[in-house]
């Protein structure tokens, strides 16, 4: 019989749901507490998601993690908490499951990335679609040259926000180029195995209401592939942008487009498309892929692969790292840009 994981979730909001709502019913699963800085939502999750044994709950993670039944942490907590709730795991001789970005500043990522490299512990860093079937399709039809070198990657990820609350409170922890962005630049790097050279950003303010002072709302970063080629990254979490996502792969040979089952025109019901264009013969062709866009279950036993047979997970540390560093300086670029803006405002006090 394989081994069954005692897990604790940290965070029980948005994306702490996504995670426990896919794994908390497995066999080789077992949660064990479930912890929040507000005790309701702790105790709701305790309660909503114990299966057979009660799920214990509490404000406290380093009490929870404390506990000899527990393997698995999954951290699911505002950014700025990720590296001191890393530290505490690891020094209770835990495994993570961390929620991206793994920091707000390029020193704390560093000193996250540091104590894992030096940790015999397994730390996998959640870049979900490395773990979405669509995405994994689309890399392996890349990989086997289907259409050639990539030269272009086109890649928009615009939200029009209807819940001011919750975009205003991430707006203050990363804007959207780091906290998304961090994904999509993984994406590059998988997708067509180069280094990202250089990367350069612009923003701007749309809705300052939403926006801490020297942030924006709005972005869109470009960066220089070692192949010579190009990729570009836009996101928005703006009150009026229309919610778009864009996911094209262009080579030298043809092209693959990627179409999320919401943003299809039709056929929604067949999942997601991916649609191939070959440049040889003029053709299109269709593939359909019923994929779980957030597939927390198979990130999880990602980590726990990493744990039973000691290997380095997708993706790996140093992906995560590299990613990471590429967003905070695309984010930097475009706040000294932005700067002007802000102090026109101030100006106009
Ligand atoms: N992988 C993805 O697709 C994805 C999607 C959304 C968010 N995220 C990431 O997940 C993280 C959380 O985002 P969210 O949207 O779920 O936020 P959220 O505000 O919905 O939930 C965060 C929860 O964590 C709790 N919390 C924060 N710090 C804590 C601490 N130190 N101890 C205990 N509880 C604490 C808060 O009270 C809150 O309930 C962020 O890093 C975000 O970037 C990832």
């Amino acid at each position: 019989m394989s081994k069954v994981y005692g897990v604790v979730l940290i965070g029980c909001g948005h994306i702490g749901q996504e995670h426990i709502e896919n794994i908390y019913y497995r066999d080789n699963i077992k949660i064990v507490g479930v912890v929040d800085y507000v005790l309701e939502r702790a105790e709701l999750f305790s309660r909503k998601y114990s299966c057979g044994e009660k799920v214990l709950y509490s404000t406290d993670h380093k009490e929870m993690i404390a506990r000899d039944d527990v393997d698995i942490v999954i951290v699911a907590t505002y950014v700025n908490t990720h590296l001191q709730i890393l530290k505490d795991c690891l020094a209770a001789g835990k495994h993570v499951l961390c929620e991206k970005p793994i920091a707000s500043t390029v020193e704390e990522g560093k000193e996250f990335y540091d104590l894992v490299k030096a940790s015999d512990r397994k730390v996998l860093v959640a870049h979900i679609l490395r773990h979405n079937d669509t995405y994994t399709k689309a890399a392996e039809l890349i990989h086997q040259g289907l259409i050639g070198d990539v030269r272009l990657i086109r890649m928009v990820q615009n939200h029009h926000i209807m819940n001011r609350e919750r975009y205003a409170a991430l707006l203050n922890d990363c804007s959207p180029i780091v906290d998304c962005g961090v994904h999509y630049i993984d994406v590059v790097k998988w997708f067509t195995g180069c280094d990202i050279v250089s990367v350069d950003g612009m923003g701007a303010v749309v809705n300052e209401e939403n926006v801490p002072e020297g942030g924006f709302d709005y972005g869109m970063i470009s960066m220089r592939l070692s192949n010579g080629g190009m990729a570009y990254y836009e996101a928005g979490w703006t009150n009026s942008t229309a919610s778009q996502n864009i996911k094209e792969f262009v080579g030298t040979k043809g092209r693959i487009r990627l179409v999320l089952r919401d943003f299809r025109e039709e056929h929604k019901e067949e999942g997601d498309l991916l649609e191939v264009y070959d440049d040889a013969t003029k053709n299109y062709s269709f593939i359909n892929i019923h994929a779980q866009y957030k597939n927390m279950n198979a990130q999880l036993q990602t980590l726990i692969d990493m744990i039973e047979h000691d290997t380095d997970g997708f993706p790996t540390m140093d992906d995560a790292f590299e990613a990471f560093c590429v967003a905070l300086e695309a984010d930097e670029k475009i706040r000294r840009g932005i700067k002007k803006y802000w102090e026109m405002k101030s100006l106009k006090k």
